[in-house]
């Protein structure tokens, strides 16, 4: 089987539940504690061994390609006034791997986005990881999905139960157990109206591995909920046609497309984080006492 070496980072989303922050400026730039999101998502990818990363923009490219470049004048200044560690973070970021930048030139959805990557991705399964879906465990979450796609040959989901109130919101699975933790999946709906049309609360979140077949099938994709092409319904006929794996991952989804989850993996990161953590414990205990 193929082994997975490209992805895609829809990242061209207009962000309106998180407004006015991102009225100029891309929400997968929100920073988490000292990065902004699309670099946690970046890193995702390298870590799971893929070094050929196409980021789809629209308004707003500039910031995140000058993100991803050198920065000249910023690390003569670094170097000189003796700052070596920030000075390599820094420049590693623009090493990270080959990243690409393409815009979808209107807002018609997460399928329409996807498929601006037909040229990029040629013949060759790839990893998809939604811009604004940050996930944070051991083990990369896109890795989990190629080692499945490697193992089956078929394109695979990333997957966790959400909350029956909730999966409106969501796509919902039909799925069968293969094996602790990974499911097969004949059939999907995106945004189900009721709970009565949901298949199960298994919904995507966030990570997908795709065979190339997807763009043919995306080009025959008419627009669905809320009017936008949806990658869900490209994957609904690649359910069915010749089934998919499901992954019910192991790692830590933060949403950075809504304020909760914005102030979530800010939160629960700063916890972790080698330099601010302790203190922002201490800061956080002392503050829970008032609440
Ligand atoms: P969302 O549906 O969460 O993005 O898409 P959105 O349009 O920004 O959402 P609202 O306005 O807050 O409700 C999931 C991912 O797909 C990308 C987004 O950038 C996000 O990473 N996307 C979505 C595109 O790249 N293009 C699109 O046309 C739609």
């Amino acid at each position: 089987m193929k082994k997975v070496r490209k992805a895609v980072i829809p990242a061209a989303g207009l962000g309106t539940r998180v407004l006015p922050a991102t009225k100029s400026m891309p929400k997968e730039m929100l920073p988490i504690v000292d990065k902004p999101a699309i670099q946690y998502i970046v890193e995702e990818a390298v870590h799971s061994g893929i070094d050929e990363i196409l980021i789809i923009t629209n308004r707003g490219k500039g910031l995140m390609e000058d993100h991803f470049d050198r920065m000249p004048e910023l690390e003569a200044k670094l170097l000189s006034s003796g700052k070596h560690s920030v000075y390599d973070e820094i420049v590693e970021i623009s090493q990270l791997a080959n990243i690409y930048f393409i815009r979808q030139k209107e807002t018609k959805g997460l399928g329409h986005a996807v498929n601006r990557a037909r040229s990029f991705i040629g013949d060759e399964p790839f990893a998809v990881l939604y811009g604004d879906d940050v996930i944070i465990g051991k083990n990369p979450v896109c890795a989990q999905l190629c080692r499945a796609y490697e193992e089956y040959g078929k394109g695979v989901v990333g997957v966790k139960e959400v909350a029956p109130e909730a999966i409106k919101k969501y796509s919902s699975l039909k799925v069968e157990p293969i094996r602790e933790r990974m499911f097969s999946v004949t059939d999907m709906i995106e945004k189900p109206a009721t709970l009565k049309d949901a298949f199960s609360l298994y919904s995507i979140l966030g990570r997908c591995v795709l065979p190339p077949v997807i763009f043919d099938i995306l080009d025959e994709t008419p627009p669905g909920a809320g009017g936008e092409i949806q990658l869900t319904d490209a994957m609904r006929t690649l359910a069915r046609s010749q089934g998919m794996i499901a992954v019910d991952f192991d790692g830590t989804r933060y949403d950075m497309g809504n304020k909760l989850g914005v102030m979530q993996a800010s939160v629960e990161i700063a916890l972790n984080h080698p330099e601010i953590g302790e203190d922002f414990r201490k800061y956080l205990r002392q503050i829970a006492n008032d609440l």
